[in-house]
């Protein structure tokens, strides 16, 4: 065997994780930000990690844990392992019902009330952009029959990878079926080069949404306006209850009374004690 063979075999090998480093590299990514990794991850976040260590060039967790946990590199790895760990999926209208519901209650019933003011709404873990560039599309048609309709959409997440691809705009053709073919034709722009399979979002869109790096774990937001209305759909299931709970109530510190939040279809804040109140299936208002 030439020794380029011996070489390419043994970058791709697998690194074993040990229970040991598996618990404390767990118990890190719970402290920085929120998810959980109970023991039948181990195998998904040893996966996960081999491109992190294989950059690196390190042979062992033992090695990248001294690394992940030294101050002087931590800031910098921590980000880089996060792009690594969290769970990005997502889709445009994703959860269909829920936009249907914007459309049809809460935006006519906003616009009654507050007519010129600018609507604000958070995409609060937005993954790629599927969600806010779906919210921003929504939105847009609803603008269009409204003289005066203004709107802002806020769009957060911690991976600094999916803001980046967020940003971009850019999507395989097919991953657009989802969106009905009159916003396609509206929305959308084909590249030039038509093999490439790509879209984009057009620039009217994309100046509606303004992403940015936000940690919900950071004990500031930076958040000046009130929201009115907040998209945080399949995040929370990756957070233990307390976690849950403190999250919905700083929610709750930043909606405007009357605002409404949309929770993913798994997600439902029974029994966690936050003062919102359910208006429809997952889907929650704070009382005005
Ligand atoms: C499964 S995606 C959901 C995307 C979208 N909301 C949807 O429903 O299609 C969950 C997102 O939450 C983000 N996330 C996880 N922990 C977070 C934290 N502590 N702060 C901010 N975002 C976080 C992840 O990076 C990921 O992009």
């Amino acid at each position: 065997m030439s020794g380029n063979r011996e070489n390419h075999i043994f970058s791709h090998s697998l690194v074993r994780m040990s229970g040991r480093e598996f618990a404390s590299l767990s118990r890190f990514i719970y402290e920085q930000c929120g998810i959980r990794m109970p023991e039948v991850k181990k195998t998904m976040l040893e996966g996960r990690l081999q491109k992190r260590l294989r950059v690196l060039g390190m042979k062992s967790f033992a090695e990248y844990i001294d690394y992940l946990f030294d101050p002087a590199e931590n800031s910098q790895e921590l980000v880089l392992m996060i792009d690594h760990v969290t769970t990005n999926k997502t889709d445009f209208f994703r959860e269909p019902d829920h936009f249907d519901y914007l459309r049809e209650r809460v935006l006519p019933a906003w616009w009654e009330k507050y007519g010129m003011r600018r609507l604000m709404v958070w995409s609060a873990g937005c993954s790629t952009g599927q969600e806010p560039y779906t919210l921003a599309m929504v939105l847009q048609e609803f603008a269009a029959s409204r003289s005066g309709f203004d709107f802002q959409i806020l769009a957060t997440d911690i991976s600094t990878r999916v803001l980046e691809q967020a940003r971009k705009a850019v999507y395989q053709e097919e991953l657009l079926a989802p969106v009905p073919s009159l916003f396609k034709t509206k929305y959308l722009l084909r590249s030039k080069d038509r093999q490439s399979g790509l879209v984009r979002i057009v620039p009217q869109l994309r100046a509606r949404v303004r992403f940015r790096r936000l940690n919900f774990l950071d004990s500031d937001f930076g958040l000046r306006e009130p929201l009115d209305i907040i998209f945080c759909r399949n995040v929370i299931i990756y957070f233990d209850r307390s976690t849950q709970v403190r999250l919905l109530q700083r929610f709750y510190e930043h909606m405007r009374p009357g605002g409404h939040i949309f929770m993913g279809h798994s997600e439902t804040l029974n029994g966690l004690e936050v003062p919102l109140v359910s208006v429809a299936s997952t889907v929650y208002r704070k009382l005005q």
